[in-house]
């Protein structure tokens, strides 16, 4: 068995990515009557591989069903990027368990994702939860019915430390019928000192454009509204592979397809090439929206975490966008309590959020990750202190945030309807071009299509609209 190492990970060889086509005949009585429950925690990458895990199960027999309680097989797709995901699925964990012990002790339980990728979680896993029938990593998915198959193993491991492929061909079963996402490249190259993406996804590997027009085609022929390329630095893309078109000519050519909105996650600030920017400002059916992760705007924590730009480059680039990117709203990622980080660092955090006034942000106090080298710091900041600097940002975020909405207050909007409020059932949610909430009174018809709003109320978090 090749269990995740970090110190592996580190030494990766020039190896060339190998492209994997799949052309398998799936056999759908191979598992007929058997039932699943997927439970994703995490990015959107991960919302994108219980995608693929759902077509691969589908595909040789297996149906979805909506809780453990029903379910022959739990799956559970993890996130690695801070505790907190670990203690949400120890959480999850234990009902699985009970279900198992209790009610259906054939229940076959499954993890998977990033944490299936840390070395401390598979010796916890082994020792602690000997209940867990089926480990697979982040590289392995398309694996899962070999793994399903072999009942020789008590407990069955198969993860791997490895570069990682691409495979193409992959039967998918796609969350909505309007809107979609595409992987564009895996894994990831930046090694910034406090994440754990590039030991959990492996390098980065970018798909060739050939195979990403061909699904992008495909999914506006079947009558998909909405692309998201997606990728831990979509700017990246094609830097891997010789020849390979840059994003910018990527994302032209994407846009070429037809498709009616077209969005990209996420972009590092570092690779955000005048050429993206023109694309984006010159063609309508690229949405207004950036989310560009700054992190910090102290340029010593910049250093310490390995972020390759400065407060002022970052600003920089910012207002490029703003001024080229007609009503570009723009969202950020920032960590607080980064290791030592000082009252002035902070200081400098907020002084970006001052000059950008983003749209939104998401926040997180600073969390180490076992294996990384911003965990060997020794850090001399009391929790206490990250908390106040925390609720200090988001205060400031929210103001800009509602700011922002209020701007948007009588304005016709255009929406994409995604569903039925979970609140209120006679009211309808969607998002604009500029990736904000609305929700409005309107009937479920109108799910899955554009449809003109008014915004009559503004919040921090979302706003309220009519339909026109
Ligand atoms: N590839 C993206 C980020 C992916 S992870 C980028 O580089 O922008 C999503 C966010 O989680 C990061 O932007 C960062 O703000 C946060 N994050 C990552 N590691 C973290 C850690 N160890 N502690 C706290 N937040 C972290
Ligand atoms: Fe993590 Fe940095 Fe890669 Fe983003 S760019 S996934 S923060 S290592
Ligand atoms: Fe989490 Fe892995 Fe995404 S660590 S944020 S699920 S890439």
């Amino acid at each position: 068995m090749n269990l995740p190492n970090i110190n592996e990970a580190r030494k990766r060889t020039d190896k060339k990515t190998e492209y994997i086509y799949l052309n398998e005949e799936y056999d759908k009585s191979a598992f007929k009557g058997k039932k699943y429950f997927i439970r994703t925690y995490g990015c959107q990458m991960n919302v994108h591989d219980s995608e693929e895990i759902a077509g691969h199960l589908e595909s040789i027999g297996y149906k979805s069903v909506d809780s453990i309680e029903e379910a022959d097989l739990v799956i559970l797709n993890t996130c690695a990027i801070r505790e907190n995901a670990h203690d949400k699925l120890y959480g999850f964990l234990g009902r699985c368990k009970h279900v198992k012990t209790s009610t259906n002790p054939n229940l076959i339980i499954a993890i998977c994702g990033c944490m299936a990728q840390e070395e401390n979680v598979i010796n916890e896993l082994k020792t602690k939860h000997p209940y867990v029938d089926l480990v697979f990593g982040t590289h392995n998915i398309c694996d899962l019915e070999k793994l399903l198959n072999n009942k020789t193993e008590k407990q069955n491991i198969e993860v791997f430390s490895c570069e990682g492929n691409v495979y193409e061909n992959v039967p998918y079963k796609r969350d909505s019928k309007f809107k979609a996402w595409v992987n564009i490249q895996y894994g990831c190259d930046k090694f910034c000192t406090y994440c754990i993406v590039p030991y959990t996804r492996g390098k980065q590997r970018s798909r060739k454009s050939i195979d990403i027009l061909k699904e992008c085609e495909d999914l506006v022929k079947n009558g998909y509204l909405e692309i998201t390329l997606l990728g831990q630095n979509v700017n990246a893309y094609g830097k891997d592979l010789d020849g390979e078109i840059s994003f910018a000519e990527l994302l032209k050519k994407v846009s070429d397809t037809g498709i009616k909105r077209l969005r990209f996650v996420t972009s590092h600030p570092w690779d955000f090439t005048d050429e993206m920017i023109d694309v984006i400002a010159s063609n309508d059916n690229i949405m207004p929206y950036i989310h560009l992760p700054l992190q910090s705007g102290s340029d010593r924590i910049l250093k310490l975490m390995g972020r390759r730009y400065t407060k002022e480059e970052y600003i920089t680039l910012f207002n490029k966008i703003k001024n080229k990117v007609k009503g570009c709203s723009i969202t950020t990622d920032i960590i607080v309590g980064f290791p030592n980080e000082s009252d002035e660092d902070f200081n400098e955090t907020l002084d970006v959020v001052n000059t950008c006034k983003y749209d939104s942000a998401f926040t997180f106090i600073y969390s180490p990750r076992e294996g990384t080298p911003a965990a060997k710091i020794d850090d001399k900041v009391p929790m206490e202190v990250k908390e106040k600097r925390l609720h200090e940002l988001n205060e400031l975020i929210n103001k800009y945030s509602l700011e922002n909405n209020k701007k948007l207050l009588d304005k016709e909007v255009e929406v994409l309807v995604e569903g039925i409020n979970e609140k209120d059932s006679t009211k309808l949610y969607g998002y604009t071009d500029t990736m904000k909430l609305v929700n409005f009174e309107g009937t479920k018809d109108l799910i899955g299509t554009l449809v003109n709003v008014t915004i009559t109320d503004a919040k921090s978090f979302s706003l309220d609209g009519k339909l026109k």
